[in-house]
């Protein structure tokens, strides 16, 4: 039994909204009705970047309560703007750089959004939220397992676990969660973080690796998987993902953090064979033809090997637990995107595709423009 809400939002902003998991949560909220009563406003903050596309929130504006706003989260004036003019009572914060080999390529944009963008919000939720009880406002920073660094076979990561961040990415993701502990602390302001594992579903964009691979044997082109693909990864479907931020919003206790996971752990190969065998039953291919387009390209720069995760303390404090199986959900998952050519378009910009070539598509050995495996 979940404990009682002890936070009810009424007036929300979410960044990132236009993203794969901000999307997803933002449909998710405007659909439940336990929120229905209280919450009047739901505003969602997007730079836009190559990363996020309005299609993505198809739909969402014919609900009176949805406003969408195009702009950076490290745009003080417009932040501090929006807490005011909306009256913003909550934040779920998700907007960020989040692929972990860009972050390779260049870290910059990591930390200007990451670290500065998360302080902006901050210290603009601090601002606009002073004097009011801890009861009246919940901050929810969404971030990721990867601050916890590497496991080796055995193990789990836990909410008490060191941080040790290996990529750019991941240490811009823990700097900002060390700065929400430290408004938590300092200020007392009534924010909280959780640390999740690889996320899967609709809307993810194709640099990712289920719906790159799933794209890349759909159109005939080869599955380039790092090393010997031995990596180990924890997948969570987006939409139990999106209900736990729900539960940490109005259940979470300020200061905490807490940890979303499945339990559902494969290896790359192991994922990526399965995506092969899924498509080719879709498509009504002669089975083993995708798996005939994987090839094993030189491992990512400092690839984590193992990730995984103890959710006990969302399920006993939140109520909350994985309910999606992954092996019916990336059925579905893979159905969404061969039935989607429209969206796969749509999102496919030029600064996608210039990446895919230039990270991707320089050396033979990683095979041609708009391959590559990614975490994430
Ligand atoms: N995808 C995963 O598996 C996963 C797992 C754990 C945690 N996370 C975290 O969840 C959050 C969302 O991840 P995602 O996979 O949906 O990412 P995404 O890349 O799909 O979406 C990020 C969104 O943020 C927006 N954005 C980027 N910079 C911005 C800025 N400066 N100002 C305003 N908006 C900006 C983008 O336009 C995009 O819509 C991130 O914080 C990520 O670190 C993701």
């Amino acid at each position: 039994m979940a404990a009682m809400p002890t936070f009810r939002p009424t007036r929300l902003l979410v960044t990132g909204g236009a993203g794969f998991i901000g999307s997803a949560v933002v449909r998710g909220i405007l659909a439940r009705a336990d929120a229905k009563p209280s919450l009047e406003r739901v505003v969602v903050l997007d730079a836009l970047t190559y990363a996020g596309h309005e299609v993505n929130l198809e739909g969402c504006e014919d609900d009176a309560r949805f406003a969408f706003v195009e702009g950076d989260i490290c745009d003080r004036g417009l932040v501090e703007r929006l807490f005011a003019e909306h009256a913003i009572d909550s934040v779920l914060h998700l907007a960020a750089e989040s692929h972990v080999d860009r972050s390779i390529e260049s870290a910059e944009a990591f930390i200007r959004t990451n670290v500065n963008g998360t302080f902006t919000l901050l210290d603009a939720a601090r601002r606009a939220w002073d004097g009011k009880a801890g009861d009246a406002a919940r901050f929810v920073h969404v971030s990721t397992d990867e601050v916890f660094g590497a496991l080796g076979d055995t193990g789990v990561f836990t909410e008490t676990t060191a941080y040790a961040p290996n990529s750019p990415y991941a240490a811009s993701k823990a700097a900002s969660d060390l700065l929400v502990r430290s408004y938590f602390r300092t200020y007392g302001l009534p924010a909280l973080v959780t640390n999740t594992c690889n996320n899967y579903g609709p809307r993810q964009l194709p640099e990712k690796l289920i719906p790159l691979m799933i794209t890349n044997a759909a159109e005939d082109k080869k599955l380039p998987v790092y090393g010997e693909g031995r990596q180990i990864r924890e997948w969570l479907h987006v939409d139990d993902h999106a209900e736990g931020l729900w539960a940490a919003l109005v259940r979470g206790t300020p200061g905490e953090s807490y940890l979303f996971g499945s339990g559902e752990e494969l290896n790359n190969k192991q994922m990526v064979e399965l995506i092969a065998d899924t498509v080719d039953e879709h498509l009504g291919r002669d089975p083993s033809t995708s798996r005939g387009l994987m090839h094993y390209v030189p491992d990512r720069k400092g690839h984590d090997f193992r990730y995984a995760i103890d959710a006990s303390k969302a399920e006993r404090e939140l109520g909350w637990s994985a309910k999606k199986k992954l092996a019916a959900e990336l059925r579905e998952t893979v159905r969404w995107y061969l039935a989607n050519e429209a969206w796969r378009r749509t999102v496919s910009s030029e600064e996608h595709r210039r990446f895919q070539r230039a990270y991707y598509g320089h050396a033979e050995s990683r095979g041609t423009a708009g391959e590559g495996e990614s975490k994430r």
